[in-house]
């Protein structure tokens, strides 16, 4: 074994949820070492959702992290949902107060690894293996390879900021994790395109072929989503399949006006619902995806990680001022809003999309829940509130 350094908190992933973490508990004084198993390339090449509740960007601009945000970011005050290519407007601004802010995961996660950079934070890439030793005792341990040779990070706390797929969820016993999950039966097909978005605001669409959805980067970039079976591979879909589909499902006026062209990326996404329980065992702090995954229907995703992050750094900052009331109700505080999130986007996600065992009967149900929330201030308003973002 050969070197062995010392953190206060050792941060599992270098997403989003890692980094923000890490620069949040630098503004506190606050040190860490974050351990991403990707490089930087392959981190910044994923694509995701672009859509931060207004809570997100008051945290970032907070944090200092606003100065892209603030030029390069498109302030959405609405959005429109359509039901069999009839359109209709939800005003977030009118009915909450606040507005949307269309910024792209990765530009996010750009915005963080200059800000690591520039405050010297330490961000360990390449990391191979990670495994946490001790989590149950007040000086656990973390253990990884890096070019073949093994190192050791002795530390007071670890954060588990390792998406879906990472070693921290799975570092708590199977008999104390508990895991509740909804897989849906259908996936996202989504393409980038460099045109023109086909509308000012977003377009969620319900359709009796499927979902739709109508996004956007820029004034030049789309991102367009269509709903497809879980068993179509991307290329099955080409780029003419894909924008004769998509018209089918939008908003008539928005389908003769579409510009479309090449697809610059084509990928497709299965859509789950996802909360582990509890997010806190001895020393180990789950944050984000690795805890919880919604459907990207309301793009919770990102914003969750982002409150999660709030959470955690409040409570180990509190903590190293003497007061653990924070961590120790971590799990519960930030569960709470996971749960509404959850269920905000279960309930999107379904009122949207074509099941496929979905009868006559389940269509008209989907319909009159479309027509009720046209026609009431009421049901606009839960939705508004939660699109916007629950506080935290
Ligand atoms: N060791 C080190 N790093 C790991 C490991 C591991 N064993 N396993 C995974 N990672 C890294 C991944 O390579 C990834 O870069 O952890 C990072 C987790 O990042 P994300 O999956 O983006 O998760 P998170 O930071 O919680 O961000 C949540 O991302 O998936 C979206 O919708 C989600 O927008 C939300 C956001
Ligand atoms: C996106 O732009 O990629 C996007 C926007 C809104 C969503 C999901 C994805 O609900």
């Amino acid at each position: 074994m050969t070197g062995t350094r010392r953190t206060q908190v050792c941060i599992i992933g270098g997403g989003p949820s890692g980094l923000l973490l890490s620069h949040l508990l630098d503004r506190s004084g606050i040190d860490s070492i974050v351990l991403e198993r990707h490089s930087r390339a392959y981190v910044l090449g994923r694509i995701r959702a672009g859509v931060l509740e207004a809570g997100s960007v008051a945290l970032l601009k907070e944090a200092g992290l606003g100065a892209r945000l603030e030029t390069e970011s498109f302030l959405h005050r609405g959005t429109y949902l359509s039901a069999q290519n009839r359109g209709f407007r939800i005003d977030f601004q009118k009915l909450t107060g606040k507005s949307i802010t269309v910024y792209g995961q990765t530009e996010v996660t750009q915005d963080l690894y200059a800000a690591r950079d520039d405050a010297g934070g330490v961000i360990i890439e390449e990391a191979e293996g990670a495994t946490l030793h001790d989590l149950q005792t007040e000086a656990p341990y973390v253990t990884y390879l890096k070019g073949g040779t093994e190192y050791r990070i002795d530390c007071d706390f670890v954060a588990g900021c390792d998406g879906f797929h990472g070693v921290s969820r799975r570092s708590i016993p199977a008999r104390v994790l508990k895991e509740h999950e909804r897989v849906y039966p259908f996936g996202w097909l989504g393409i980038l395109s460099q045109t023109p978005p086909a509308s000012d605001e977003l377009i969620y669409a319900n359709h009796a072929r499927g979902f739709a959805l109508c996004s956007m980067r820029n004034e030049n970039l789309s991102r367009y989503y269509i709903q497809t079976p879980l068993d179509h591979p991307p290329e099955r879909w080409s780029d003419d399949a894909f924008w004769d589909e998509l018209r089918r499902r939008i908003p008539a006026d928005v389908a003769e006006a579409l510009v479309t062209g090449p697809s610059i990326e084509k990928s497709m996404a299965p859509l789950r619902s996802y909360v582990a329980e509890p997010m806190r065992w001895g020393r180990l702090f789950l944050v984000g995806d690795a805890a919880h995954i919604v459907p990207p229907t309301g793009a919770k995703g990102l914003n969750l990680a982002i409150s999660d992050v709030y959470y955690l750094h409040r409570a180990l900052a509190e903590r190293y001022d003497g007061d653990a009331h924070g961590i120790e109700t971590y799990a519960e505080t930030a569960l709470a809003r996971v749960w509404k999130a959850t269920r905000f986007s279960w309930w999107f996600t379904t009122t949207m999309h074509r099941f496929p065992d979905q009868t006559d009967f389940d269509q008209h149900i989907q319909e009159a829940e479309l027509a009720y929330l046209e026609h009431s201030k009421a049901a606009q308003t839960a939705m508004a509130e939660q699109y916007v973002g629950l506080p935290y």
